[in-house]
């Protein structure tokens, strides 16, 4: 069996403080705003998985359809001995497109979640032998440094979490990606498409509330983390679609008026009854939107496919 290999590219101290910058940020400026990545630790990383079997939420469903159906023309069409996987989570569905790359020679998943790539790494090693799995904690917005491997490199960037970064972020990680890219590599990206409204909401607002409880999860780690005091029962978890910027966006709305203290930032936050803070966004796509944003990178679209219903994306793209 190969050894599963962890490399941390964020000193701890490092996620610290971007945890308190991003809150003291966030939580001082009108709208209140906090960056989605710190859902998940692994209570989050959890939650997030059991969001991905719920009724309502399609878009894992239509992604490994579209997975399972192209797995083989992805793995024709990138030839790739590497393959990297942005904010790799479980890498569950990246088994449907590990299982068509015989060839492959090492995986290297990379997520802000240690306990993901822990878990996930180590079953794939138990599971692929000869496969080298190299696991990389890292910040993918910050710009990350990938080990050597063989090329060519296939980039994966599943499940449409590109939709959780803004129109300007959007710009800059691409560029950052395309920047990985040698020639003869590839960018594979998971988008999730704009869709009726109801539909789009139920995803992000399951009856079962574990949506909520993953939104909320995100006070239990402030809390633990930066020893603040949030009542988790004194916020509703929102989730609603914004029809002009094409995007849901998860919020968390006070239910009264409340001081919340953060001791590890000496910050005391004020929220009025009704005053929400926002948690996520997830935009929704358009073919002509994803190819002009890849090509402003200087990324060129050369395959796109859908699930049956047409409700998401992959494509397929290579520095121009
Ligand atoms: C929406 S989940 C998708 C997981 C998986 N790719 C899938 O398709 O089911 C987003 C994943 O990206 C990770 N993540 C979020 N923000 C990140 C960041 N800035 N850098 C690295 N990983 C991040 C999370 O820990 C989580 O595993």
């Amino acid at each position: 069996m190969s050894p599963f290999r962890l490399t941390r590219t964020l000193p701890e101290d490092a996620t610290d403080a971007a945890l308190r910058a991003d809150v003291l940020n966030g939580l001082t400026r009108t709208p209140k705003t906090l960056p989605p990545k710190w859902f998940y630790d692994a209570h989050g990383s959890e939650l997030f998985d059991r969001i991905t079997e719920l009724p309502e939420y399609y878009p894992t469903r239509a992604e490994r359809e579209i997975l399972l159906g192209r797995a083989a023309e992805i793995a024709a069409a990138s030839g790739a001995r590497a393959l990297v996987e942005l904010g790799s989570g479980s890498s569950d569905k990246t088994r449907h497109l590990l299982d068509a790359m015989p060839e492959l020679h090492t995986y290297v998943p990379v997520d802000v979640s240690e306990s993901a790539l822990r878990q996930a790494g180590e079953a794939l090693v138990a599971e692929r032998p000869g496969l080298e799995v190299h696991a990389l904690i890292a910040d993918f917005t910050a710009g990350i440094r990938l080990p050597e491997t063989p090329g060519p490199r296939l980039v994966a960037f599943l499940g449409g979490t590109i939709g959780n970064l803004v129109p300007e972020e959007r710009a800059a990680f691409l560029t950052s990606v395309r920047a990985l890219l040698a020639p003869g590599d590839a960018l594979l990206l998971g988008t999730d498409l704009v869709k009726d409204e109801a539909v789009l909401v139920a995803a992000y607002d399951d009856a079962a509330g574990v949506t909520a409880a993953f939104n909320k999860n995100v006070l239990f780690v402030m809390n633990r983390e930066l020893g603040a005091d949030f009542d988790p029962g004194a916020f509703d978890h929102v989730a609603l679609w914004d029809a002009e910027r094409e995007w849901i966006e998860m919020r968390l709305r006070s239910r009264t008026a409340q001081t919340v203290k953060v001791p590890a930032l000496d910050l005391a936050v004020d929220f009025a009854a009704g005053e929400e803070l926002r948690t996520e966004v997830s935009a929704k796509f358009r073919r002509e939107g994803v190819t002009a944003e890849l090509a402003a990178a200087g990324l060129d679209l050369t395959h796109w496919w859908t699930d049956e219903e047409g409700r998401f994306a992959l494509s397929l793209s290579v520095a121009g």
